[in-house]
């Protein structure tokens, strides 16, 4: 019977354009609505850090050198997931990611809880080459990574970030580029007022360990040594510990 109808409407062309629109709408409808509470319904976690000029920069990097292609950041609630890489992703973690960078590639592991996992060390020899610190692995060398780190638009980027909600302050977007540069240099004078502005949270260390120049390096390092790390709420979510 239904197959019936569905039959004969296919004949029928324009009859056959306005039950897909309809059918479109339904679907587009049920994904759609559920954004408009978003505000509402998911709330900015307590200890929530915004991110620092630097892991900013280093974000940026991540995107242009297409490491989502291979790597996700969003952890499923499947428990062979929650065993390999730790507690499940929660919503509230990515409300100041734009854009958010869940992917859905894997052809290397998830980097969601990366934050910590390995020594600065370790990823700057892993990005120089891969196969010096993992024989075996596919993942792609990324040699240029020591050049210097041009930050001018760190500061332009804060400013887009701050109008779609993220809390930086003018006092941030105006310092960008010199916080970029204090973070990785713990010794210098301006480290004060990068602490000052962003707290005791963020890590202040050269990251490509090399004090010198700040490098697109330092960058990304101290994004991926970020990620994971801006809020406890994924450990604390109340779901988590009642198991469901
Ligand atoms: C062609 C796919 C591919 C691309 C592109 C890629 N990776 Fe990987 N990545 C892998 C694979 C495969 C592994 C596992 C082997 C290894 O550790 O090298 C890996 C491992 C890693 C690890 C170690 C994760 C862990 O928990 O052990 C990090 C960190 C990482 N990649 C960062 C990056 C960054 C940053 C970029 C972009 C600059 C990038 N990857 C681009 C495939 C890729």
């Amino acid at each position: 019977m239904v197959l019936r109808l569905h039959y004969n409407l296919e004949k029928l062309s324009m009859g056959l354009v306005v039950g897909i629109i309809v059918a479109g709408s339904i679907g587009g409808l049920v994904e759609i609505a559920p954004l408009f509470t978003i505000d509402g319904t998911v709330d900015v976690p307590a200890d929530m850090r915004v991110q620092t000029p630097l892991e900013l920069a280093g974000r940026a990097i991540y995107m242009r050198e297409g490491c989502y292609a291979c790597h996700s950041q969003m952890i499923r609630t499947l428990a062979d997931e929650i065993d390999r890489y730790g507690p499940y992703s929660v919503t509230a973690e990515s409300v100041w990611d734009h854009p958010m960078l869940w992917g859905s590639k894997r052809t290397g592991p998830d980097l969601a809880r990366l934050g910590g996992k390995y020594s600065d060390d370790w990823h700057v020899l892993h990005l120089l080459d891969p196969r010096d610190v993992v024989p075996q692995s596919i993942m792609p060398a990324y040699p240029w990574l020591m050049r210097p780190l041009d930050p001018a638009l760190i500061g332009p980027e804060m400013a887009v970030l701050a109008s779609l909600g993220v809390p930086y302050s003018d006092d941030m977007i105006a310092h960008a580029a010199v916080d970029a540069s204090a973070q990785a240099r713990p010794d210098s004078a301006i480290a004060g007022d990068f602490a000052d502005r962003y707290g005791d949270r963020p890590a202040q260390r050269a990251f490509d360990g090399d004090g010198g120049d700040l490098t697109e390096m330092d960058a990304l390092v101290a994004y991926l040594q970020s990620l994971g790390t801006l809020t406890r709420i994924a450990w604390d979510d109340p779901a988590e510990e009642e198991g469901q």
